[in-house]
């Protein structure tokens, strides 16, 4: 059984004063979550998180929100995975914050794949498609391949292409579409339903599978993203292929990032 997974991405948010309580309380609460945790701060935080942490439960650790593939050199303003390494488990690439405001292309993405896995970061690959199906079609809740095709399941092979079996079971696919996310995260119907995400991740599954196996495909873990919350989580997490969640505004609050922790920790 893959174990949940929680990722909160905390994007370009909290003091300095914030980050470390947030990640006190979240410290403080893991040992009873049966989940993993990961916390992607800003980087400018990710030192100071990292105090926070040690000594931490085995089941909560760091995230960085992005990185550049290059090692080293004349590129103001990046962050290099050599700088990450041992600091950050976790990478998110691909983002679709990163895709849109960022211009960043698929290949681009599959340059900073390759420089995670041979550093050692896990790499949380986003995907997601920009447009809202048809509700009719959502409600059917089986889009078809050709739906998927021009979006979802092509950043997802393009950011695989190269990719080792053995690199390939250690990733972490996020499935965030678009138009889910940051829509509110209180009783919101905003989020794509459990049902029609589950959909879409069995056919990035199924992708994984075709390129490596099926004992790998059960492997990797795929997590949904887009306007979780507390009173939200329920709907994704018992679904059978969808093994966390990538969260963003709720993850900024302890009590209510703790509370969907708990919750995906009750599924097993
Ligand atoms: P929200 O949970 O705020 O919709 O953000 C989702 C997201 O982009 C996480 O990476």
């Amino acid at each position: 059984m893959r174990r949940p997974l929680i990722v909160g991405n905390w994007k370009m948010n909290t003091s300095l004063a914030d980050a470390t309580v947030l990640a006190t309380s979240i410290r403080n609460a893991a040992e009873d979550l049966d989940v993993e945790i990961v916390l992607c701060p800003p980087f400018v935080w990710l030192i100071p998180l990292a105090e926070v942490l040690d000594n931490a439960p085995p089941n909560v650790c760091l995230g960085a929100q992005n990185m550049h593939f290059a090692d080293k050199g004349p590129l103001t303003g990046e962050i290099s995975p050599l700088m990450l390494k041992g600091i950050a488990k976790y990478v998110i690439l691909g983002h679709s914050e990163r895709r849109i405001h960022f211009s960043e292309s698929d290949e681009f993405i599959n340059d900073k794949m390759h420089a995670a896995l041979n550093n050692n970061l896990i790499p949380i690959i986003c995907v997601g498609e920009h447009k809202k199906m048809p509700l009719d079609k959502r409600e059917r809740g089986r889009p078809t391949k050709t739906e998927l095709r021009s979006d979802v399941l092509n950043q997802l092979s393009k950011a695989l292409d190269g990719v080792s079996r053995n690199q390939a079971e250690k990733i972490v696919i996020s499935y965030e579409p678009v138009w889910a996310i940051s829509k509110g995260t209180v009783q919101s119907r905003n989020s794509a339903d459990g049902a029609y995400a589950n959909a879409v991740i069995e056919r990035l599954r199924q992708t994984v599978a075709r390129k490596y196996g099926e004992d790998i495909a059960q492997r990797v873990r795929i997590i949904y993203g887009g306007s979780v919350s507390a009173s939200t989580i329920n709907e994704f997490i018992y679904q059978p292929e969808i093994d966390g969640a990538l969260v963003g505004g709720a993850s900024l609050q302890a009590k209510e990032f703790i509370n969907i922790c708990r919750q995906a920790g009750g599924r097993e």
